[in-house]
């Protein structure tokens, strides 16, 4: 049952802090640096392949953004991520140095399933990232790995979104550490911030009352905006979408820097932004295109790193520190005023209309 919540998804939210231990125990090996993952791919492939692909749909792909914005620079790997509906294999494409990897919660949607049937008909490793044992996904991919998030019922994705990024996070640690470009002190800092997560979201939970008031203050606005670069900028695409699903409000996500190139135009008054100012995410240019919508009047609330002075904006939720893993955590905090504000409007939370949780036709 929902355990005392008025929702599936708001129980989800709160269990967070429990999903993210469950997807961390056992995985972390603080005298190696390193995560332990029983990963069945070849260790020496792992050495060897040049390129990642990811492919998966809506939250998982943007999970998949967030892991390549983690993988690049700590593995030195270039990571591909497609949408799985648009994921194509070109021929001459160098197959045998390629790792696929399938993000999908439930590991039955159809794009993802066809993208990862193409890539195995050109010869490819495949690998699925994945909170559902036994899927049709985990029968057809090389290997697996588990998040570990528990069930999730609710249509929005919520605690296997977290899951996911910490999944992939472990998984780039154990890169790193396999290929040599992370020291052991470096693997060691990594892992402390992974297992700090589940405190950091519970932080957040803790701030509920001050983001349902901003909710609230919100509710009947004309449009939402959400801006972010680097790390945060695939929050800022996943907190569009989880607010727009549940709440039929008008949503984007948007990299902050491509606000002046179009979507200015659209903002006013009555556009609220969401702007992630969060240290590990560059926000002294993103405080630049904070005052390019302050002064065509929009209201501003900055997620923004505990203790940082970003009074200039309007609103704001103190994020703690948690270097890479910052902006997931304050994607909880975007949960929550996502479900805030459907719950403003007296949306089906749990169903939204036109929506299933596991859309297994292509
Ligand atoms: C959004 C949502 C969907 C799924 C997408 C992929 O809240 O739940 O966008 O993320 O349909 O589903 P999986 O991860 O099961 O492949």
């Amino acid at each position: 049952g929902k355990a005392g919540h008025d929702h599936y998804m708001h129980k989800e939210i709160h269990e967070q802090p429990t999903a993210l231990r469950q997807a961390i125990s056992g995985r972390v090996d603080d005298l190696a640096g390193n995560a332990s993952l029983n990963i069945d791919l070849d260790d020496g492939f792992l050495q060897t392949i040049d390129e990642i692909h990811i492919a998966a749909c809506g939250t998982s792909y943007h999970a998949g953004l967030y892991a390549k914005e983690l993988i690049e620079p700590l593995v030195d790997i270039s990571v591909r991520v497609d949408l799985a509906s648009e994921y194509e294999v070109y021929d001459g494409h160098n197959t045998q140095d390629t790792l696929v990897v399938a993000v999908t919660q439930s590991g039955e949607t159809a794009d993802t399933l066809s993208a990862i049937r193409r890539a195995k008909a050109s010869g490819m490793t495949t690998f699925a990232v994945t909170n559902t044992v036994g899927s049709t996904i985990t029968r057809e991919v090389d290997d697996s790995l588990f998040i570990k998030a528990g069930p999730e019922i609710g249509v929005a994705a919520t605690k296997t979104f977290v899951s996911q990024v910490t999944a992939l996070a472990l998984f780039a640690t154990y890169l790193g550490r396999l290929r040599g470009t992370i020291s052991a002190d470096e693997g060691a800092d990594i892992l402390e911030d992974i297992r700090q997560l589940p405190s950091a979201v519970q932080a957040i939970l803790d701030e509920e009352a001050q983001i349902r008031r901003l909710a609230a203050q919100y509710s009947d606005s004309k449009a939402f905006f959400f801006i972010g670069r680097g790390l945060a900028q695939p929050v800022a695409l996943e907190s569009a979408l989880k607010l727009k699903e549940i709440s039929y409000a008008h949503a984007e996500g948007f990299a902050a820097g491509e606000l002046k190139h179009g979507p200015l135009a659209l903002v006013t008054e009555n556009t609220p932004v969401l702007a992630f100012l969060n240290q590990s995410a560059a926000p002294e240019e993103t405080r630049n295109n904070v005052k390019e919508v302050e002064s065509r009047g929009a209201p501003v609330i900055g997620l923004a790193t505990d203790g940082a002075d970003e009074s200039f904006c309007k609103h704001t939720i103190d994020i703690p520190e948690l270097g890479r893993l910052e902006p997931l955590v304050a994607n909880v905090a975007l949960q929550l005023f996502a479900y805030h504000v459907a719950n403003e409007m007296g949306r089906p939370i749990d169903k939204p209309r036109n929506l299933a949780k596991s859309v297994t036709v292509g």
